[in-house]
């Protein structure tokens, strides 16, 4: 039975969507079955994983409002994972879903069908706490917290981890935070390592990641040429982060079924 993580954050631009397909890719390099799961209406991650997200007709939201089966429309892509994509279609399913029943399981009904199939399932959610969000919480058993090293950035983080808690009293009793992942991190700012240290004393019962993936030029601009950052040309010190937490969750996954 595949884990299901997803990467939560009502922040936008903390590495949510980089995050899901750089592990993505690093898990499936160690030869694990991936699919991730675009659950933003922006479809960065359908992007990043190769696609022109306008160009697609068949996107999530089909399966979560149409009850179409997801393996009429799971893409392959160049890089080893799997691929359930989204477009600006997954806008409106926000407000269609308020009229549907146990609208907070819909995405768990999707991912119910292909779970047998893969090791990893990785849910890129949107930067909100709505309705889409919720669905991704309550179809995860772990959850994966990306904060941006800065401190305006960590201060959503309590209420993030409120909601998550609320979750699995009401939605999902098996959700966990698997961890905080700090990201944009820059060694050479006193700053950076400050956040580090807040991390540490504020979230004392999460768990902290003990690596943390450098801010890189190179992650924006491998997503703008769709590739993976594994596969542009110097080899940059954000990247072996994910290639850590690929193999810290395949051991965590090891662990949980033994
Ligand atoms: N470690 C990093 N260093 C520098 N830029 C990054 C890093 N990770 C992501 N980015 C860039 O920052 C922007 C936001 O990242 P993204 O993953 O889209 O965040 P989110 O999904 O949380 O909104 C993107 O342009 C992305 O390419
Ligand atoms: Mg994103």
């Amino acid at each position: 039975m595949g884990e299901v993580y997803v990467f939560a954050n009502q922040k936008g631009g903390v590495g949510k969507t980089t995050s899901t397909f750089n592990l993505g890719v690093a898990l499936a390099e160690i030869d694990q079955r991936v699919l991730l799961i675009d659950l933003d209406p922006q479809a960065g991650l359908t992007y990043c994983a190769g696609y022109e997200p306008d160009e697609l007709e068949e996107t999530i939201y089909r399966c979560l409002l149409r009850d179409i089966s997801p393996w009429d429309l799971i893409l392959t892509t160049k890089y080893g994972v799997d691929l359930l994509p989204a477009n600006i279609d997954l806008a409106v399913a926000e407000m269609q879903l308020l009229n549907v029943p146990a609208r907070e399981r819909r995405l768990t009904r999707v991912i119910n069908q292909v779970r047998d199939q893969y090791d990893f399932i990785i849910i890129d959610s949107q930067p909100s706490l709505g309705v889409l969000t919720i669905n991704a919480l309550a179809a995860a058993n772990k959850v994966i917290v990306p904060v941006s090293c800065e401190f305006l950035s960590i201060r959503g983080t309590q209420a993030l981890l409120k909601l998550i808690a609320k979750i699995r009293g009401q939605l999902n009793s098996a959700l966990q935070v698997a961890g905080l992942l700090p990201t944009m991190f820059d060694a050479r700012t006193i700053h950076a390592r400050q956040i580090i240290k807040i991390l540490k004393t504020e979230f004392k019962d999460i768990h902290l990641y003990p690596y943390q993936v450098n801010r890189s030029i190179r992650f924006s601009e491998s997503a703008a040429e769709q590739k993976p950052i594994f596969d542009v040309k110097l080899q940059v010190p954000g990247a072996l982060a994910y290639r850590e937490l690929a193999r810290d969750l395949v051991k965590s996954k090891r662990r949980d079924s033994s």
